[in-house]
């Protein structure tokens, strides 16, 4: 059992706490934004036309008092686009199953699809294939955002072939129509596995009157061209013909019931909760990230029962590694301790990952890490070798993992711990978070010096004033694009998580995963055996 030695009466845990605390203000004003969808003007219009908010629809759709995994909130902060980039996407249970569902937010720009959502909706279906989650589908949408046609037409395609790859895959797709469904977006419920469609509200057509009036002059209204009832009783395109919203959402949630849906992975053991507070997480990863902090302290407020039997806690210390269960569920977990990766905690973490593959274990990794060292007797030493290691094991490891930024993530260790670009199952960072090639200061001194190498050699005079002023704008725009919001912004995790919120991320995260058998790399015979570093 891990024992805290968090000093949660002292001046360093109350200023850490106030900090963060800070942050997530900020943090929950980004998250007002995407909640607040188009603002009061288009929410009251839509009210008015008798048409439920995007997220109220989710809720109807959920069973009762049923968490909901919102993924990707911030996607579009920084953008000329609405924060969440109209659409909602997350992981929720309808009638007992859980479900990737994918909303559009009609009330920002007639709910159509911008880079960002076509970004999110990617990573949705992403999601959706790799941990077998059925998928719904809340269509109300204009379709491609016309101004920014160039950046999604062509790869937005994706859309519609990722819906039948799922399907392909045994995955179910359903596709609820609640209003307008035009164009490329005809192609959702048209690849979807079950469509219903509202009468008098949805319309699905490849092109509306307008274009087809442009296109062969004929003559038609929305009704005869794309109607719920033309599509329930003519095309054929609409499985069921519902009344009203509630009776889609009712129809939706029966024809989740009879999936038939099964669970393929193993059933998590009983829990017992941490034996340390939640709260507690606030106060413990100092601001500015420049001390080092224990990552048993936050392991002892998230893991089952505050147990974790460490491996090699003697070697290599600048890395924990060790077994604990979250919510029930198995875990070996890698955590940073003193931010530098060297040799010995590479190869530490290559032998670990490999036994989590013997025994079919998901992984956690928890980033606060500066990257590998660097330095003549680093390099002498192999580091290159003893990293590149630890990625191997992290490119090639079969089981689920699992990415929490919760301190810096800087350089190859953003890699070797498992960073985006290594496709953990999901990753979240915390509000203290920050990743970069490297930190905002090495980074503008790494400029500075080779600008100054450069000028010599050209026999110049080096410009002091200018140096010191290209040194300070470089800094804080790496500084400002290290951020969390920034970065979820361009979904590079899966959204900013309040630490307190851990545990219970982790736990949806990991029954969401549970849905597919959970399989390490083959330790069959017919290859290698785990390689002791
Ligand atoms: N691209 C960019 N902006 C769009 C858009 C699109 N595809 N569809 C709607 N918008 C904008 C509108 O210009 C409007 O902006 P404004 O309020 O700043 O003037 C806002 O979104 C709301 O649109 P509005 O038409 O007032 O809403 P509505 O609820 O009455 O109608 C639609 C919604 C989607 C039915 C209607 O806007 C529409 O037909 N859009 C075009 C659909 C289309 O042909 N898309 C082609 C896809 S390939």
């Amino acid at each position: 059992m891990l024992r805290s030695r968090l000093d949660t009466a002292g001046e360093d845990y109350a200023a850490y706490r106030e900090a963060m605390l800070g942050k997530l203000a900020e943090l929950e004003a980004e998250h007002a934004k995407a909640v607040e969808g188009g603002g009061e003007k288009y929410v009251a219009r839509h009210r008015k036309r008798g048409k439920l908010l995007v997220r109220e629809r989710i809720e109807l759709l959920l069973d009762e008092d049923a968490p909901f995994l919102e993924l990707s909130p911030l996607a579009g902060w920084g953008s000329d686009f609405h924060v969440g980039a109209s659409v909602v996407a997350g992981i929720g249970v309808v009638s007992g199953v859980e479900c990737m569902i994918i909303g559009n937010d009609p009330t920002v720009r007639g709910g159509s699809s911008n880079p960002w959502t076509t970004r999110k909706i990617f990573r949705a279906a992403d999601i959706a294939l790799e941990n077998r989650l059925p998928v719904i589908n809340l269509v109300e949408s204009g379709g491609a955002d016309l101004p920014t046609q160039k950046e999604i037409f062509i790869p937005g395609g994706r859309l519609f072939r990722d819906l039948t790859r799922l399907s392909a895959a045994g995955i179910p797709t359903i596709a609820l129509v609640f209003g307008n469904s035009t164009a490329g977006g005809a192609y959702v419920p048209g690849m979807s596995d079950h469509v219903v469609m509202i009468q008098e509200r949805s319309k699905v057509f490849l092109g509306g009157p307008p274009l087809v009036k442009m296109a062969t002059g004929e003559e038609s209204d929305d009704e005869s061209l794309g109607g719920a009832e033309m599509h329930a009783r003519t095309s054929g395109l609409a499985d069921y013909l519902a009344r009203d919203e509630p009776d889609a959402i009712r129809i939706g949630r029966g024809i989740v019931g009879r999936l038939n849906w099964r669970k393929q992975g193993p059933e998590p053991a009983p829990v017992t909760p941490p034996r340390y507070d939640a709260e507690e997480l606030l106060g413990i990863v100092p601001e500015g990230l420049k001390v080092p902090f224990d990552p048993r302290e936050v392991l002892a407020r998230i893991v089952d029962g505050s147990e974790f039997d460490e491996f090699k806690p003697l070697y290599g210390d600048s890395l924990v590694t060790g077994w604990a269960r979250v919510h029930g569920y198995p875990l070996g977990v890698l955590a940073n301790a003193r931010g530098i990766l060297f040799s010995e905690e590479s190869q530490k973490a290559a032998q670990f990952i490999q036994l989590a593959n013997q025994t079919n274990t998901p992984l956690l990794f928890l980033h606060n890490t500066t990257g590998y060292m660097v330095g003549r007797d680093y390099e002498q030493g192999g580091i290159i070798k003893h990293g590149a290691m630890m990625i191997n094991a992290v490119s090639n490891s079969k089981v689920p993992h699992i990415s929490v930024l919760i301190g810096a993530s800087y350089g190859a260790g953003h890699y070797g711990m498992c960073g985006r670009a290594y496709d953990p199952r999901f990753l979240f960072a915390w509000p203290s978070a920050k990743s970069a090639v490297m930190g905002p200061q090495q980074l503008a001194g790494v400029l500075s010096i080779v600008a100054r190498a450069a000028s010599e050699a050209r026999g110049q005079a080096y410009d002091e004033d200018g140096d010191a002023a290209m040194r300070a704008a470089v800094e804080s725009q790496v500084e400002a694009e290290s951020l969390p919001m920034f970065l979820s912004g361009r979904l590079y995790d899966d959204g900013v998580i309040d630490p307190r919120d851990t545990r219970t991320v982790l736990g949806l995260c990991l029954s969401a995963i549970h849905n597919n058998p959970v399989q390490g790399a083959q330790f069959d015979g017919t290859g290698f055996g785990v390689f002791r570093m």
